[in-house]
Protein backbone atom coordinates (compact mmCIF):
# COMPACT_ATOMS: atom_id res chain seq x y z
CA UNK A 1 0.00 0.00 0.00
CA UNK A 2 1.74 3.82 -0.85
CA UNK A 3 0.68 7.00 0.07
CA UNK A 4 -2.10 8.72 -0.89
CA UNK A 5 -2.76 12.19 -2.00
CA UNK A 6 -6.71 13.77 -1.85
CA UNK A 7 -6.97 17.42 -2.41
CA UNK A 8 -4.37 19.44 -0.61
CA UNK A 9 -3.58 16.67 1.86
CA UNK A 10 -1.51 13.16 2.21
CA UNK A 11 -2.56 9.73 3.92
CA UNK A 12 -0.57 7.07 4.86
CA UNK A 13 -1.81 3.26 5.38
CA UNK A 14 -3.29 2.64 8.18
CA UNK A 15 -5.70 -0.57 8.11
CA UNK A 16 -5.01 -2.68 5.67
CA UNK A 17 -8.13 -4.46 3.18
CA UNK A 18 -7.70 -7.80 4.52
CA UNK A 19 -7.80 -6.81 8.19
CA UNK A 20 -10.74 -4.90 7.70
CA UNK A 21 -12.56 -7.67 6.00
CA UNK A 22 -11.62 -10.45 8.95
CA UNK A 23 -13.02 -8.19 11.52
CA UNK A 24 -15.99 -7.15 9.37
CA UNK A 25 -16.57 -11.30 9.44
CA UNK A 26 -15.96 -11.30 12.81
CA UNK A 27 -18.67 -8.80 13.70
CA UNK A 28 -21.26 -10.31 11.14
CA UNK A 29 -20.71 -13.69 13.10
CA UNK A 30 -21.54 -11.64 16.49
CA UNK A 31 -24.78 -9.94 14.58
CA UNK A 32 -25.79 -13.73 13.20
CA UNK A 33 -25.45 -15.13 16.87
CA UNK A 34 -27.35 -12.27 18.73
CA UNK A 35 -30.02 -11.90 15.88
CA UNK A 36 -30.48 -15.36 15.56
CA UNK A 37 -34.57 -15.56 15.00
CA UNK A 38 -34.94 -12.11 14.26
CA UNK A 39 -35.37 -10.23 11.42
CA UNK A 40 -33.64 -7.19 11.92
CA UNK A 41 -33.72 -4.14 10.15
CA UNK A 42 -30.01 -2.52 8.86
CA UNK A 43 -30.13 1.10 8.84
CA UNK A 44 -27.20 2.73 6.91
CA UNK A 45 -25.66 6.08 7.31
CA UNK A 46 -25.13 7.59 4.33
CA UNK A 47 -22.83 7.79 3.04
CA UNK A 48 -19.45 6.91 5.01
CA UNK A 49 -21.08 3.73 5.64
CA UNK A 50 -22.21 1.83 2.63
CA UNK A 51 -19.18 0.06 1.65
CA UNK A 52 -18.98 -1.40 5.73
CA UNK A 53 -22.61 -1.96 5.05
CA UNK A 54 -22.53 -3.61 2.19
CA UNK A 55 -20.15 -6.04 3.52
CA UNK A 56 -21.14 -6.32 6.92
CA UNK A 57 -24.86 -7.11 6.05
CA UNK A 58 -23.59 -10.31 3.62
CA UNK A 59 -20.97 -11.41 6.78
CA UNK A 60 -24.05 -11.56 8.51
CA UNK A 61 -25.79 -13.62 6.41
CA UNK A 62 -29.32 -13.04 8.46
CA UNK A 63 -32.75 -12.65 6.72
CA UNK A 64 -32.79 -8.82 7.08
CA UNK A 65 -34.57 -5.41 5.92
CA UNK A 66 -32.24 -2.37 4.79
CA UNK A 67 -32.70 1.06 4.62
CA UNK A 68 -31.01 4.25 4.89
CA UNK A 69 -30.61 7.86 6.10
CA UNK A 70 -28.43 10.71 5.26
CA UNK A 71 -26.66 12.44 7.82
CA UNK A 72 -23.85 15.07 7.38
CA UNK A 73 -21.97 16.38 10.40
CA UNK A 74 -18.31 16.64 9.06
CA UNK A 75 -16.20 19.96 6.93
CA UNK A 76 -13.06 19.15 5.86
CA UNK A 77 -11.24 17.42 8.74
CA UNK A 78 -13.21 18.63 11.92
CA UNK A 79 -17.03 18.20 13.04
CA UNK A 80 -19.08 21.07 12.04
CA UNK A 81 -20.88 20.93 15.72
CA UNK A 82 -24.17 20.00 14.19
CA UNK A 83 -26.03 17.31 12.30
CA UNK A 84 -27.74 17.77 9.51
CA UNK A 85 -30.61 15.38 8.55
CA UNK A 86 -30.11 15.26 4.58
CA UNK A 87 -33.22 12.70 3.99
CA UNK A 88 -36.14 11.95 6.16
CA UNK A 89 -36.11 9.12 8.99
CA UNK A 90 -38.04 6.20 7.35
CA UNK A 91 -40.92 5.33 8.85
CA UNK A 92 -41.27 1.79 8.71
CA UNK A 93 -38.36 1.54 11.62
CA UNK A 94 -41.65 1.33 13.64
CA UNK A 95 -41.28 -2.00 16.19
CA UNK A 96 -37.92 -3.32 14.06
CA UNK A 97 -35.07 -3.98 15.53
CA UNK A 98 -32.77 -1.55 13.78
CA UNK A 99 -29.18 -1.97 14.28
CA UNK A 100 -28.09 1.27 12.74
CA UNK A 101 -24.77 0.92 10.60
CA UNK A 102 -22.07 3.76 10.66
CA UNK A 103 -18.79 4.69 9.61
CA UNK A 104 -17.15 5.64 12.19
CA UNK A 105 -18.24 7.43 15.89
CA UNK A 106 -16.09 10.57 16.59
CA UNK A 107 -17.22 13.25 18.88
CA UNK A 108 -20.70 10.83 19.04
CA UNK A 109 -23.32 13.43 17.89
CA UNK A 110 -24.20 11.86 15.21
CA UNK A 111 -25.89 9.17 17.20
CA UNK A 112 -26.65 11.18 20.41
CA UNK A 113 -29.01 12.80 17.53
CA UNK A 114 -30.55 9.86 15.61
CA UNK A 115 -31.17 7.22 18.35
CA UNK A 116 -33.72 9.12 20.47
CA UNK A 117 -35.37 9.77 17.29
CA UNK A 118 -35.79 5.72 16.35
CA UNK A 119 -37.25 5.57 20.19
CA UNK A 120 -39.78 8.35 19.33
CA UNK A 121 -40.87 6.52 16.01
CA UNK A 122 -41.07 3.33 18.12
CA UNK A 123 -38.59 1.36 16.96
CA UNK A 124 -38.66 -1.93 19.23
CA UNK A 125 -34.94 -2.29 19.53
CA UNK A 126 -31.61 -0.32 18.70
CA UNK A 127 -28.11 -1.34 18.28
CA UNK A 128 -25.27 0.12 16.84
CA UNK A 129 -22.39 -1.26 14.09
CA UNK A 130 -19.45 1.20 13.43
CA UNK A 131 -16.56 0.23 11.83
CA UNK A 132 -14.50 2.76 13.62
CA UNK A 133 -14.75 4.36 17.02
CA UNK A 134 -12.27 7.33 17.95
CA UNK A 135 -12.62 7.26 22.18
CA UNK A 136 -10.76 9.98 22.76
CA UNK A 137 -12.23 12.29 20.56
CA UNK A 138 -15.96 11.14 22.06
CA UNK A 139 -17.85 13.82 23.77
CA UNK A 140 -21.62 11.93 24.28
CA UNK A 141 -22.40 8.65 26.01
CA UNK A 142 -23.55 5.71 24.09
CA UNK A 143 -23.76 2.13 24.21
CA UNK A 144 -21.44 1.14 21.26
CA UNK A 145 -22.59 -2.98 21.05
CA UNK A 146 -20.43 -3.43 17.62
CA UNK A 147 -17.47 -1.93 17.22
CA UNK A 148 -14.48 -2.80 14.70
CA UNK A 149 -11.60 -0.78 15.33
CA UNK A 150 -10.68 1.72 18.17
CA UNK A 151 -8.28 4.57 16.49
CA UNK A 152 -6.75 6.97 17.48
CA UNK A 153 -8.06 10.69 17.32
CA UNK A 154 -6.65 11.09 13.69
CA UNK A 155 -8.26 11.99 10.62
CA UNK A 156 -9.02 8.69 8.53
CA UNK A 157 -10.43 8.10 4.87
CA UNK A 158 -10.78 4.70 3.12
CA UNK A 159 -13.62 2.14 2.54
CA UNK A 160 -16.07 4.41 2.10
CA UNK A 161 -14.87 7.31 4.56
CA UNK A 162 -13.88 10.91 2.71
CA UNK A 163 -11.57 13.42 2.83
CA UNK A 164 -13.89 16.23 1.05
CA UNK A 165 -15.95 13.27 -0.87
CA UNK A 166 -12.72 11.71 -1.95
CA UNK A 167 -11.16 8.53 -1.22
CA UNK A 168 -14.09 6.51 -0.30
CA UNK A 169 -13.08 4.30 -3.02
CA UNK A 170 -9.79 2.76 -1.45
CA UNK A 171 -10.23 -0.29 -0.21
CA UNK A 172 -8.33 0.21 2.52
CA UNK A 173 -7.97 3.06 5.36
CA UNK A 174 -5.01 5.90 5.72
CA UNK A 175 -4.38 8.13 7.92
CA UNK A 176 -3.91 11.90 7.73
CA UNK A 177 0.38 12.48 7.59
P1 LIG B 1 -19.64 12.34 15.14
O1 LIG B 1 -21.03 12.81 14.99
O2 LIG B 1 -18.73 13.43 15.65
O3 LIG B 1 -19.50 11.07 15.92
O4 LIG B 1 -19.07 12.12 13.69
C1 LIG B 1 -19.47 11.07 12.95
C2 LIG B 1 -19.36 11.36 11.46
O5 LIG B 1 -18.28 12.26 11.15
C3 LIG B 1 -19.03 10.08 10.77
O6 LIG B 1 -20.22 9.44 10.36
C4 LIG B 1 -18.21 10.53 9.59
O7 LIG B 1 -19.05 10.82 8.50
C5 LIG B 1 -17.53 11.79 10.05
N1 LIG B 1 -16.15 11.52 10.50
C6 LIG B 1 -15.69 11.49 11.78
N2 LIG B 1 -14.37 11.22 11.83
C7 LIG B 1 -13.98 11.05 10.54
C8 LIG B 1 -12.71 10.70 9.93
O8 LIG B 1 -11.66 10.51 10.56
N3 LIG B 1 -12.73 10.60 8.57
C9 LIG B 1 -13.84 10.80 7.81
N4 LIG B 1 -15.04 11.11 8.34
C10 LIG B 1 -15.11 11.24 9.69
MG1 LIG C 1 -20.90 8.93 8.69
Amino acid sequence: MNKVKLHDLEFVPYLSEADILARVQELGTQLAADYSGRTPCFLVVLKGAAIFAADLIRATGIPCELTFIELASYEGTASSGAVRMATKLPQRLSGKDVIVVEDIIDTGRTMHFLLPQLEAIGAKSTAIATLLHKPDAQQFDLDLQYVGFEIPNDFVVGYGLDYEQHGRELSAIYVKK
